[in-house]
């Protein structure tokens, strides 16, 4: 119980895979039964899942992790400072824990890392292949839905407790969202701080190039969403009939994934039947882009005050250091 989170504060982690079966099942009707339909992006990732965005992370037009990761080697002596000694790392979606590397190796006996990630097989195997190569870290994985209230075990160590938000995941938030998770966590790390890593505005050629790559890894990741379906629901979408379709909606300043029916069909759930027109979709993803005053606007609105900024010379990609309120 001790590797444990409480997800909204009631079910035990031994109900956690039920809890993630009825809540998909439930959202997946409620998106079924709505027009424009609509799901939320963290269904993506089951292990499958998992898996498909680690590729995505690697794509030669999938700028973001590149450039975020070089941001966090370049400064990391500046961040470690900040940060201070035997801090306490609490990382919101850390999928595969490899960011986190270059921060741990440059801060000064940090005391704890608490990786949160709501595709928990994933989260376990790759906490133990860090526990092997940090073994003076406690590494305390915490399988949960951080867009809902979560309660994480109390600080230990003697120093702060730092978020760690990378991957400029804060724009797969609808702006609402945003703020409630920002101002969620400036309560969890009052005192300490948070480093969120946030896409930047530029020309949407790139932005469409990073969302459509041409080996179809991103189109397979979104796919992948009916396919958990078919294995979790016994749906029975036919993936060949949808198509991955992702564009940037200039006035909104965001990359839109949606899947499309490429013909008029009919998709079963339990006894539960959907019709789909050609051309008819679901939303399944938004990416907010954010300039660098935008990002830090509505970090102050949270309540955190902005620090220092880094981003790259042709300003692609930022990366934030927001001092959380004490
Ligand atoms: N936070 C990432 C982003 O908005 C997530 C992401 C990247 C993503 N590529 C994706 C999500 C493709 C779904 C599909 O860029």
């Amino acid at each position: 119980m001790s590797q444990s989170a409480v997800l909204d504060g009631a079910a035990p982690p031994q109900d956690l895979a039920a809890v993630s079966d009825s809540l998909f099942r439930r959202d997946m009707l409620a998106c079924l039964r709505e027009r424009p339909r609509r799901i939320s992006p963290k269904y993506f990732y089951d292990a499958e899942g998992s898996l498909l965005f680690d590729r995505i992370c690697e794509l030669p037009e999938y700028y973001p992790t590149r450039t975020e990761l070089g941001l966090l080697t370049r400064h990391a002596t500046r961040i470690a400072q900040l940060i201070g000694a035997r801090a306490e790392i609490v990382e919101f979606g850390a999928g595969s824990l490899r960011k986190i590397r270059l921060l741990l190796d440059a801060l000064e006996a940090p005391a704890r890392y608490l990786p949160i990630d709501i595709s928990g097989e994933h989260l376990a195997a790759c906490a133990a292949t860090l526990r092997g190569d940090y073994p003076a870290l406690e590494v305390t994985p915490v399988v949960a839905d951080y867009t809902r209230r979560l309660l994480l075990p109390a600080v230990t160590g003697p120093g702060r407790r730092v978020g760690f938000f990378p991957g400029s995941t804060i724009g797969n938030f609808t702006p609402d969202e945003a703020l409630r998770f920002l101002t969620l966590a400036a309560q969890t790390l009052r005192g300490g701080g948070l480093l969120i890593g946030a896409d930047l505005v530029k020309d949407p050629d790139v932005l469409h190039a990073a969302y459509n790559d041409a080996q179809g890894v991103t189109a397979a990741f979104n796919l992948n969403l009916l396919a958990r379906a078919n294995r979790e629901l016994g749906a029975d979408f036919d993936t060949g009939r949808f198509a991955h379709a992702a564009f940037y909606n200039a006035p909104l300043q965001r990359i839109e994934m949606h899947l499309m029916s490429l013909c008029a069909q009919q998709v079963r759930i339990g006894d539960e039947c959907f019709d789909f027109a050609e051309g008819e979709s679901m939303h399944t993803e938004n990416s907010c882009k954010f300039t660098i005053d935008s990002l830090r606007a509505l970090a102050r609105q949270a309540g955190f005050e902005p620090g220092p900024v880094w981003t790259d010379p042709q300003r692609m990609f930022s990366l934030h250091w927001l001092r959380a309120p004490d």
